[in-house]
């Protein structure tokens, strides 16, 4: 490789997205006349920190825009998306824990409306590192979430989980409640084997439990497009996922800190900010292929 590659600036040419194709914006989709049943989909990557739970609110928020109904669930412990909607972990009733543990609990009480239009949630807090261990004696224990997310799916048009960064017995909950999967990945060599391992998962999960089971995309985020680095595994994603591997690309922006403290989706915490244009755009992508109504 030649050092000019490293450095290369865009000049004249029409600037590249993170698959090689020139990036592109993606036409606003038809309005809604009706909601309801969701698409289900499971945000997994079982590393941490590769921009999960910024995703998963961002992306609803954007489909939200667009007149979606869209339902979150925190599916991680940690409680990060219910807290990044401003819902304090501490002072949650009953949770998705209680909703997949008690089925006296209904899960319409269970969920928040959220400040932003459109959007609710089904939180989280630390209740759920439990539910782990205590599904493993359920009978049909990867089965919980979806028969509990069964009874809302009328309500909303996508339903996105935001799942803990493991492969355990909640995300195998997560990827048989779902239709399709996001993996959001930074890219790094080091994503290629997470995302090798996950597709292992994925696939065992089709076999056994959701045969219908679809990967819908894989996001990068934190993405430099400066750096040959990032554009080498983004060109190996591609050989190994084709156009599964989303257009669009997340940059790299303090703002999505920014927003997270704030407690809102960038969309409305900084609508004009490119990171909230580029979540727009996400959604646009991802209804224009299929992966949401
Ligand atoms: N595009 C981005 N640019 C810069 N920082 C980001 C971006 N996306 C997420 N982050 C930050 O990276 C950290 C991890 O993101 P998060 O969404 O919590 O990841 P995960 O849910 O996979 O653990 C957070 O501090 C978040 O604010
Ligand atoms: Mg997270």
């Amino acid at each position: 490789m030649t050092k000019q590659s490293e450095t290369k600036s865009a000049g004249d040419e029409p600037q590249l997205g993170p698959t090689g194709k020139p990036l592109r914006e993606f036409p606003e989709p038809p309005v809604l006349e009706s909601h309801g049943p969701a698409r289900v989909i499971a945000m997994v990557n079982q590393k941490g920190g590769v921009g999960k739970t910024t995703s998963t609110i961002n992306l609803a928020a954007a489909l939200a825009e667009l007149g979606r109904k869209v339902l979150l669930v925190d599916f991680d412990p940690q409680g990060a998306l219910s807290a990044g909607l401003g819902a304090n972990p501490h002072d949650l009733d009953d949770t998705v824990y209680n909703v997949l543990m008690d089925r006296k609990v209904d899960i319409r009480e269970t969920i928040l409306e959220t400040e932003v239009e459109n959007l609710d949630l089904l939180p989280a807090n630390i209740d759920l590192s439990a539910a782990e261990v205590q599904l493993v004696n359920e009978v049909a224990r990867e089965q919980v979430l979806e028969r509990a997310l069964r009874k809302v799916s009328n309500d909303y048009d996508v339903i996105l989980i935001d799942c803990q960064p493991s492969l355990g017995l909640l995300t195998v909950n997560a990827l048989t409640a779902s239709h399709g999967v996001i993996i959001p990945l930074i890219p790094e060599f080091f994503a290629l084997r997470a995302v090798a391992l996950l597709v292992e998962t994925i696939e065992k999960v089709q076999d056994r439990l959701n045969p219908d089971l679809q990967i819908d995309g894989v996001l990068a985020t934190m993405y430099d497009p400066r750096t040959l680095h990032a554009r080498e595994v983004m060109g190996r994603l591609v050989e190994a996922f084709g156009d599964k591997v989303f257009e669009t690309p997340i940059k790299r922006s303090i703002k999505f800190a920014d927003a997270t403290v704030a407690a809102e989706p960038i969309t409305s915490f900084a609508g004009n900010h490119p990171g909230a244009d580029a979540y727009r755009n996400l959604a646009k992508e991802l209804i224009e292929r299929g992966g949401a109504p």
